[in-house]
């Protein structure tokens, strides 16, 4: 079963997501507050943005004695929440297998190094595979929801990772706080990064789901996906 997918995003009013220039004193409240509304089982993140919450040790990866399968590994269950990253070639490095009170899942490529399996095994961090070089996002969320019984995932992006699902189709919700900014950076990752140009794909519709105006100047969004070939607008 695949499970429910919302993304959900911070953006200014020119779809720029880095806050570098905005200039707000608690920046992560406009993000985290909302998110806490969503309910979900697990948060999933694209590897820069897991930057923010994995080691900042640089580990010597040692070769493992004998060679290690590549198949995953699901550690026993110590969380509610599971606290997912899409890291095809094995960049996070981990102290613990949990980011504050959610249990991580890699979610890796055919790519990683037997080296880097041991690491996350010695961190008892669940690793699982989703293709070899390009990464199947379906199959990911099917195992997630197979092996940790994830009914609902909230995707937190960066711009490359909503990108990624939302060229798979696999969003049924969108949710945007929009800042009350303009941002201007060129350049600067936006909501989606799916594709350079304008290839075959056709742009994402959504209906309003809500709408509510928060922090004052701030407006919290919600979206759900228009599946159907035909859209009516
Ligand atoms: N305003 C907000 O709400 C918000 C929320 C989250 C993050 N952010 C900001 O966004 C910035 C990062 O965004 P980003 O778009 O540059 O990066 P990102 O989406 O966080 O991470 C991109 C990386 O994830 C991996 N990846 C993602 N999709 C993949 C796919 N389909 N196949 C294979 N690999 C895939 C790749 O890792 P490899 O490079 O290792 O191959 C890729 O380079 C940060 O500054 C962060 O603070 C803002």
């Amino acid at each position: 079963m695949k499970p429910y997918v919302i993304c959900h995003m911070l953006g200014s009013v020119d779809g720029r997501i880095k806050q570098n220039i905005w200039g707000f004193k608690d920046h992560h409240k406009y993000f985290e507050e909302p998110a806490s509304k969503i309910k979900a089982d697990a948060w999933l993140v694209g590897r820069k943005t897991m930057q923010e919450f994995c080691s900042k040790k640089k580990y010597k990866l040692e070769k493992p004695k004998e060679k290690i399968a590549k198949e995953d590994f699901i550690a026993p269950k110590v969380a509610k929440q599971f606290a997912v990253v899409i890291d095809p070639s094995g960049k996070c490095f981990w102290d613990t297998n949990m980011v504050s009170t959610e249990q991580v899942i890699e979610v890796l490529s055919a790519d990683v190094s037997s080296s880097y399996l041991a690491h996350l095994r010695s961190k008892n961090v669940s690793y699982i595979f989703a293709g070899k070089k390009e990464l199947d996002l379906a199959l990911a969320l099917k195992k997630l929801n197979k092996h940790f019984g994830i009914k609902r995932v909230r995707i937190d992006g960066g711009g490359h990772v909503n990108g990624s699902f939302l060229k798979a189709g696999l969003i049924d919700e969108f949710s945007l706080v929009l800042a009350p900014l303009a941002d201007g950076t060129i350049g600067a990752p936006t909501v989606f990064e799916a594709e350079e140009g304008y290839g075959k794909r056709k742009a994402t519709h959504f209906t309003l789901k809500s709408v509510k105006r928060i922090y004052k100047n701030f407006l919290w969004l919600r979206y759900i996906t228009v599946k159907d070939k035909k859209i009516k607008r």
